[in-house]
């Protein structure tokens, strides 16, 4: 799946974020629980240097704990970043991020007066709900539809720190496949910029594999149906959502299932929370995926270069 969102203002954002960088003492990287590396903007990974960092792994409530905390450990492995679990239901947000912030970056020799965070977060992770939180006023507009926030702001805190908040940024184009599936899953991505039923798809099959319990639980169709489907029907994906469809009444004429419809509930039931606290990816698939992405990007080389080449062939046969 290729995903094309863009919006104009997120290439400013972009832009702004690279020149505001050097006055920063720290970044604070708001990220979904459920899809740690996936929500990660590459642009920050890339210019972060040796910047304290700190990720927010917000919207934990919805995320699988026991994976949550392979991906602390597996991002804690740089000297230069704390996590943080967040949900929007915790009282002590505030505290929590304070505390860490004043560990990460202590401030007792005066050496750093005013402190200067960068907040950024791919749109609808839940950064807006969280800075209005640490200002205790509604700075941040909060939506359920991507991209709310446009132009880069300066927030005041109580605390001595000054945040820098950049709009929902997200990259021009996601290298990563699978990256595209879960953003789209979780709702990081317009539903206009993807096909619903090839996301509920993705997500039909990545349950079946790593979650059966919780189909059964949500949709009573048994594990054991589920490992057939998984080892005899080659589409076991929409199969999947055809039972799921067929049991919620999502019917077209000539007793066919709805599967747009199907796709729609299965989607907004995950994002819900219906089938329980998921994770959809974890570190150990990294490795794999990264492999697949150079190949990606080296087949993509090698075309350009192929029609290139065959340009200037072309070229010199006129001459
Ligand atoms: P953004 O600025 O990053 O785009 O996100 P925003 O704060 O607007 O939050 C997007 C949606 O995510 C909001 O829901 C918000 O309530 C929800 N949210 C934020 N933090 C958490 C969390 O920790 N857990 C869960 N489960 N949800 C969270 P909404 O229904 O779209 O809007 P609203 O009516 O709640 O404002």
């Amino acid at each position: 799946m290729q995903i094309q969102w863009y919006p104009g203002h997120m290439h400013k954002a972009q832009k702004e974020v690279k020149e505001i960088l050097p006055q920063v003492d720290l970044i604070i990287e708001v990220l979904d629980a459920r899809i740690p590396y996936s929500s990660e903007n590459p642009m920050i990974a890339r210019l972060r240097g040796d910047k304290p960092t700190l990720k927010i792994f917000n919207k934990s409530d919805l995320a699988d704990p026991a994976i949550i905390e392979k991906w602390q450990a597996y991002f804690e492995n740089s000297e230069y970043i704390q996590t943080l679990t967040l949900n929007a239901k915790q009282a002590d947000r505030k505290h929590q991020i304070f505390d860490l912030i004043n560990k990460m970056i202590p401030r007792d020799d005066s050496s750093v007066k005013v402190l200067h965070a960068l907040i950024m977060g791919i749109p609808n992770v839940g950064k807006s709900t969280l800075i209005n939180t640490l200002s205790e006023r509604p700075i941040a507009k909060t939506g359920n539809e991507p991209a709310v926030t446009k132009m880069l702001q300066r927030i005041k805190l109580e605390e001595g720190i000054t945040l820098f908040d950049t709009p929902g940024m997200l990259w021009a184009n996601i290298e990563n496949v699978h990256s595209g599936y879960r953003l789209a899953i979780t709702g990081g991505i317009k539903e206009t910029a993807f096909e619903l039923p090839d996301v509920a798809s993705y997500a039909a099959e990545y349950l079946m594999n790593y979650y059966p319990e919780r189909i059964k639980e949500r949709y009573g169709i048994s594990v054991a149906t589920i490992q057939d489907l998984l080892q005899n029907n080659p589409s076991s994906d929409v199969a999947l959502l055809e039972i799921i469809g067929k049991g919620r009444g999502c019917l077209v004429g000539g007793g066919r299932i709805d599967l747009d419809k199907a796709s729609r509930i299965f989607i907004s039931e995950i994002r819900d929370g219906a089938l329980g606290a998921l994770t959809f990816e974890h570190p150990d698939m990294m490795e794999s995926e990264q492999i697949q992405v150079e190949e990606l990007r080296a087949m993509k080389a090698a075309k350009k270069l192929a029609k290139e080449e065959k340009k200037k062939n072309r070229k010199r046969n006129k001459r």
